[in-house]
């Protein structure tokens, strides 16, 4: 294979090498997941859990690739936001690999990745990204030189909240696709099941969200004997019809008409069975990359990467510090 985009993803839990070819043709990535033994995330053991993979990860990337040094034409890594020693982790193995192959560097925004590989993927043009992960859940779509956060949660990432309410019933991380299978079987075998059944706080504030106050009522049900499965089932219903009716408002706001999942909880089926029934009721599209790419992995990072050297000189040494706060709307849009 000649000429390759490598991309290094290490936000937060997941250390990830991917690749692209020149003209955009994703590679799987190869990645590994720390998964905290109890509680949390804990950055400075998920950092170390990823800098004593590194060396392990981007062997199998050139080996199972059939990869030359010479083959690879830029390097990009995830410049933010996540969490500082984590995204430091990827900042230095892609600087260390920039200078010992002679290759460009380039710093790229998280966030704006899991847009691209979206695009790249579904081949959408101009979509309402309906982003839902674990840090992160936000409605963005384009608007000229930036993507605009439109709605966003105003406290917890969505699959940070499926994974708190999970740890409280002793499942272990990553929650949402555990919730997930035990909404599923509880609806299988309760079919006519409605949403008052097990009745939590609907959390739309105009176009923003908050998941916290589901979250401590979805642990209050479970403690007053509903069963885990019923209230499963209806905090996907609760949490999901929230997001997906900011992305219809967003939709009609901006007069766009593709709605394009991403993000880790974009996995799930329930959230993409409603964002495929609200898209067909109002005539637009719905779609999402396949589920390697919506959960966090380097070869989005390397399809920024590689838009952004079309039209933008790579990141200078001096200025290919990592920021764990940079926003969806700091990055400047130069490509198509
Ligand atoms: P970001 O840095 O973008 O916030 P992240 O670190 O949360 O990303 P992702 O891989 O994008 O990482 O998302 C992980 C989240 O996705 C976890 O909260 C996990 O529980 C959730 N998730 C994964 N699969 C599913 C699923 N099938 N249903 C619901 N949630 C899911
Ligand atoms: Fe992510």
């Amino acid at each position: 294979m000649s000429g390759v985009i490598i991309g290094v993803e290490s936000t937060a839990h997941t250390f990830s090498f991917g690749l692209v070819t020149d003209e955009g043709r994703p590679c799987k990535s190869y990645s590994a997941l720390y998964r905290p033994e109890e509680g949390g995330i804990h950055p400075r053991e998920a950092a170390d859990h990823h800098s004593n993979l590194a060396s392990q990860l981007i062997s199998r990337l050139m080996n199972e690739e059939s990869l030359h040094p010479d083959d690879v034409k830029a390097i990009a890594y995830s410049q933010g936001p996540g969490l500082g020693p984590c995204l430091r982790v990827g900042a230095n193995v892609s600087r260390a690999l920039s200078q010992q192959w002679n290759i460009p560097l380039v710093g790229v925004n998280h966030c704006v990745a899991h847009i691209e590989i979206g695009r790249n993927q579904t081949g959408c043009v101009d979509p309402v990204l309906l982003y839902v992960s674990g840090g992160n859940t936000q409605v963005i779509a384009r608007a000229g030189e930036r993507y605009q956060v439109l709605g966003e949660t105003l406290d917890i990432g969505i699959g940070n909240m499926l994974d708190k309410f999970a740890r409280t019933q002793g499942l272990a991380f990553p929650g949402g696709p555990k919730i997930e299978q035990l909404a599923r079987d509880w609806h299988q075998k309760n079919p006519k099941a409605n949403v008052d059944l097990v009745e939590l706080p609907y959390s739309v504030q105009g176009m923003d969200l908050n998941f916290s106050g589901i979250l401590n009522a979805a642990i209050q049900k479970v403690n007053e004997g509903f069963e885990l499965g019923a209230v499963c089932w209806s905090l996907q219903e609760y949490a999901f019809a929230a997001c997906i009716e900011v992305a219809e408002r967003a939709l009609a706001h901006s007069g766009k008409s593709e709605l394009l999942l991403g993000g880790g909880v974009a996995c799930n089926e329930r959230i993409r069975e409603m964002a495929r029934i609200m898209c067909e009721q109002r005539g637009s599209v719905g779609t999402w990359p396949e589920k390697q790419y919506c959960i966090d992995n380097g070869t989005m990072i390397a399809e920024l990467g590689r838009r952004m050297l079309e039209t933008q000189n790579p990141t200078d040494l001096d200025y290919s510090a990592i920021n764990p706060s940079l926003r969806t709307d700091h990055t400047i849009v130069t490509w198509d």
